[in-house]
């Protein structure tokens, strides 16, 4: 364990995806549905993730659990590069960062019974290989996530949506990890369940020492759990800091309609494509949307400025502001690294 670093590093990350069509002689088209995202989360913190329907949201945090290669760039998971790992070397961390789904009607197999659900990564990674100490162990899981230890018998589908997510967080944390990466977990539930998961998640991680990547697009939610937040748009981290600086002073005109929630509902304003073709431009992707543009927008890619080295903007917009300067190339990628106060 190194703990003079973040728990999680990651740096530069791209992934590019091939688009359909183009006949066999056509030069192939590709999306950037990742570019050049760099953010870190600290030892019991919470990073909130958020950004419309097909920013890449999903596409970072499978970057991050190694479901999914970058096209460029590193994930440092306690100071160790993930992404130059294959076979037991990726075993032995594997254990240590673990996901929570969004459908945690999808994620479980409805035919087995929650013991089964949860000690199944018991056995994988070979902890508690005697039974009925492993029973014990998913006795206490279960009763961790609200559960009860007679619920080991039953089927996933005589449980509510958030009975569900419970067990889904039961198996997520059968092995201790330190870090969570859940994406949309309170997406499919009511409000007064989704609200008891969030609290289940920031008792993780004040009890339990965890850290969170939490994806979202519930604002308030992000606010109340998070102590930092990243805002993406089309792929890139345009906005990043201390959550209720963020939100209660954004600087980036997206993160502002984000924050004040006059953005239409996920799904609904996103063009299909909503990564970005890599282009020869470099112009801010929010150009078309923006209110706010400035004639320099239109001649130059937006500057990544950073405020005390806390909060980053990636924007024209507060480039006259003294206290706002050019991201150096020293801290580029990592300015978050900064410990902030935590929120909650
Ligand atoms: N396997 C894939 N092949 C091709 N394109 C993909 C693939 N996975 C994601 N994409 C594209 O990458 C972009 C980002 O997708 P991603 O699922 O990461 O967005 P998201 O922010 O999680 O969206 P949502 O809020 O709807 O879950 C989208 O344009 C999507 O269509
Ligand atoms: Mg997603």
């Amino acid at each position: 364990m190194r703990p003079d670093l973040p728990l999680l590093q990651a740096e530069s990350l791209s992934r590019e995806f091939d688009l359909p069509g183009g006949g066999i002689f056509a030069r192939k088209r590709r999306l950037e549905a990742v570019s050049e995202v760099s953010f870190s989360i600290g030892r019991q913190e919470v990073l909130g993730l958020v950004g419309e329907s097909g920013s890449g949201k999903t596409t970072i945090g499978r970057m991050v659990m190694r479901l999914l290669p970058p096209t460029r760039g590193r994930i440092l998971f306690d100071g160790v590069d993930l992404t130059a790992l294959s076979g037991r070397a990726l075993r032995a961390q594997r254990r240590r960062f673990q996901m929570v789904f969004q459908d945690p009607y999808a994620s479980l197999n409805p035919r087995m019974r929650v013991r089964e659900i949860v000690e199944e990564p018991l056995v994988v990674h070979g902890i508690e290989p005697d039974s009925s100490s492993r029973r014990d162990r998913v006795a206490r899981l279960l009763e961790r996530v609200g559960l009860s230890s007679r619920d080991m018998e039953r089927l996933p589908r005589e449980f509510s949506g958030g009975g569900r997510q419970r067990i889904g967080i039961a198996r997520a944390i059968a092995c201790g990890p330190e870090l969570l990466v859940a994406d949309e977990p309170i997406a499919s539930l009511d409000l007064s369940m989704g609200a008891q998961i969030i609290n289940l998640f920031s008792s993780l991680v004040d009890t339990d020492a965890m850290s969170l990547l939490f994806i979202s697009h519930d604002i308030p939610m992000v606010r109340y759990l998070s102590d930092r937040v990243a805002v993406l748009y089309r792929g890139r981290i345009v906005e990043s800091g201390p959550t209720r600086d963020v939100l209660d002073d954004p600087r980036h005109p997206y993160t502002r309609l984000l924050a004040e929630g006059t953005l239409p509902e996920a799904g609904e304003a996103a063009p299909s494509n909503a990564g970005s073709e890599p282009g020869p431009t470099g112009l801010c992707a929010f150009l078309p949307r923006c209110d706010r543009a400035l004639p320099e927008c239109r001649l130059a890619p937006p500057p990544r400025l950073s405020e005390g080295e806390v909060r980053e903007v990636l924007c024209h917009l507060p480039r006259g502001e003294s206290s706002w300067s050019p991201v150096t190339l020293l801290s580029q990628g990592s300015p978050s690294d900064v410990p902030a106060t935590p929120s909650r």
